[in-house]
């Protein structure tokens, strides 16, 4: 049985990840609507990721006898005018989110709920790579974004990202 708080977190955890999707499908279509569909690519495939994040908290609380209920996922709030502000927005959202994966780790460690800090360490490790892809975006688009060429090599490379499912897997 899990500790009512450590579930209550982890219910609204996936209320996080489900709205971090939304988030990134409003990245997507920004992109989209200014002609660059490797970034689209790149965001809704990222999007994709959130929605597997999200499934796996609701999988593990339900494999632990805890009550999923769902609510109302907001509307994403970007407030990012330019292609570069997008990119620094998700990795702000990317580091909001470790501190989220931190603060239920933090729960499950006060009344030592080892399996559930067993299974967030691969959120740990996730947080770690999508903070470190939103970093190197940030870094591509600082070198390459204001040349009309780069930002087309770019926008190919981003085309390329395919999607592969979470290397963790509840039954
Ligand atoms: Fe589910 Fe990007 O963190």
């Amino acid at each position: 049985m899990l500790n009512e708080k450590v579930a209550a977190l982890i219910n609204d955890q996936i209320n996080k990840e489900l709205y971090s999707a939304y988030l990134y499908l409003d990245f997507a279509n920004h992109f989209a609507d200014a002609g660059l569909n490797g970034f689209a690519n790149w965001y809704t495939i990222q999007a994709q990721e959130e929605r597997d994040h999200a499934m796996l908290f609701l999988k593990y609380l339900q494999n632990n006898d805890g009550k999923v209920t769902l609510g109302a996922i907001d509307a994403p709030h970007n407030e990012a005018k330019s292609h570069m502000d997008i990119l620094k927005a998700g990795l702000t959202h990317e580091e909001y989110v470790t501190s989220l994966i931190n603060n239920i780790y933090d729960a499950a460690h006060s009344v030592k709920d080892y399996r559930t800090m067993q299974f967030l360490d691969w959120f740990v490790k996730e947080q770690g790579e999508e903070e470190m892809n939103a970093t190197d975006l940030i870094k591509k688009m600082e070198l390459f974004g204001s040349d009309p060429k780069g930002l087309y090599m770019l926008n190919q490379e981003l085309a390329a990202r395919i999607y592969s499912a979470p290397s963790l897997v509840l039954d």
